[in-house]
């Protein structure tokens, strides 16, 4: 299917500082409608607002799906590159079984993002900030009733977006919720879903009113074992392993979860995928067993954990700053996506020219 391009007449110039997150977006987006069972009409239109029936499914069901990514630019030559795209792709139609929603093929979901991406070319800006790349998917049948779509919306919105560190590296201070749950086994965990994330925005609100930076989610069946975080996947750091839930049907499966954790092969390190005891963690914390804990994500790269707020008390991870090896992988990630590293080389998608 060819891609049709519509010009935006009036696009705005770039911004030249302070991105901040998900506040600027380019003057394109693509979009492709399914309609007759089958993808129609992928084009890239001027960025604007959609006109929605109010009867529309998504607005009702919440029949939705999203995916985040990063595009940066290289300093050397100026190219644009894309990180681990073919991972997003896939985490996308994932979501989109579990969700009922028409899978969008790879090939046409990449080319989508290379013609957006090389048609907003000059809004990458330059590295460490990045160009944020939001693929979303929306049920339009205007009919009420509880029953999946027959029509459908893909659309691809990007923008830049400062670095997480631009403030400086702050180790987070979070709290380990044991009310509230974010996903149970056979749920929706494991999509990237709209709904995953509303049924967070209160128990992370009430944390940040105590004074935490996001929560720690535990496992819903139990609430023994440490799950994830509100938009990161999260790791312990011991002396002779690392370990983090495994990717079953609970937890987002990060593409930074996966790229962290093939770094930490890569070192001959112990990267273990088994259910961490919060219990244990948090006696080992007062140990000093437990020598760092980090989160992990497409926003935040590679951040330290500081404190763990736990049945009433903060606990210290080591002395409470930045250990060494979340400060090595940090390092090692953020020259991969910046295009001045030569390892995984296959984890770097170069834009063509438009
Ligand atoms: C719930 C959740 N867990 C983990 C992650 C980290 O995933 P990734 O590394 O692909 O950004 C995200 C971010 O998208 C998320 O929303």
């Amino acid at each position: 299917m060819d891609i049709q391009i519509t010009r935006n007449p009036n696009p705005a110039t770039p911004p030249k500082s302070n991105f901040g997150f998900g506040q600027t977006f380019t003057p394109h987006m693509f979009v492709m409608d399914y309609v007759d069972g089958a993808w129609k009409d992928p084009r890239i239109v001027p960025y604007g607002p959609f006109s929605i029936d109010p009867a529309a499914k998504v607005l009702h069901y919440g029949q939705e799906i999203f995916e985040g990514m990063k595009a940066y630019k290289k300093a050397e030559d100026g190219s644009v590159h894309m990180f681990r795209p073919d991972k997003n792709i896939r985490r996308f139609n994932i979501s989109c079984d579990r969700m009922r929603m028409p899978r969008v093929d790879a090939d046409l979901f990449l080319e989508a993002l290379e013609k957006l991406i090389a048609t907003d070319r000059d809004w990458v800006p330059e590295s460490p900030n990045a160009l944020y790349i939001r693929p979303t998917m929306i049920s339009t049948q205007p009919t009420l009733g509880v029953k999946a779509s027959t029509t459908y919306t893909f659309f691809v919105i990007i923008g830049p977006v400062g670095s997480y560190f631009a403030g400086g590296i702050n180790p987070l201070k979070l709290r380990v919720e044991e009310k509230y749950v974010r996903s149970a086994p056979g749920g929706t965990g494991y999509a990237k879903t709209g709904g995953n994330y509303a049924a967070a925005l209160l128990p992370i609100d009430l944390a940040q009113e105590a004074g935490y930076d996001n929560i720690v989610w535990l496992d819903a069946r139990t609430m023994k074992y440490v799950e994830e975080m509100g938009a990161m996947n999260i790791m312990f750091v011991y002396e002779d392993k690392i370990i983090t839930a495994p990717a079953g049907d609970t937890i987002l499966d990060g593409v930074t979860r996966d790229s962290v954790g093939q770094l930490l092969k890569d070192m001959d390190l112990n990267w273990v995928e088994e259910h961490p005891s919060i219990a244990e963690i948090i006696e080992d914390a007062h140990s000093g067993k437990l020598k760092e804990v980090f989160a992990c994500g497409t926003a935040a790269v590679v951040t330290p954990v500081g404190i763990m707020h736990y049945q009433g008390h903060d606990h210290q991870i080591a002395d409470g700053g930045e250990g060494p090896l979340t400060l090595k992988l940090r390092e090692l990630l953020c020259a991969i996506h910046a295009g001045e590293s030569g390892l995984h080389p296959e984890w770097i998608h170069v834009v063509p020219e438009a």
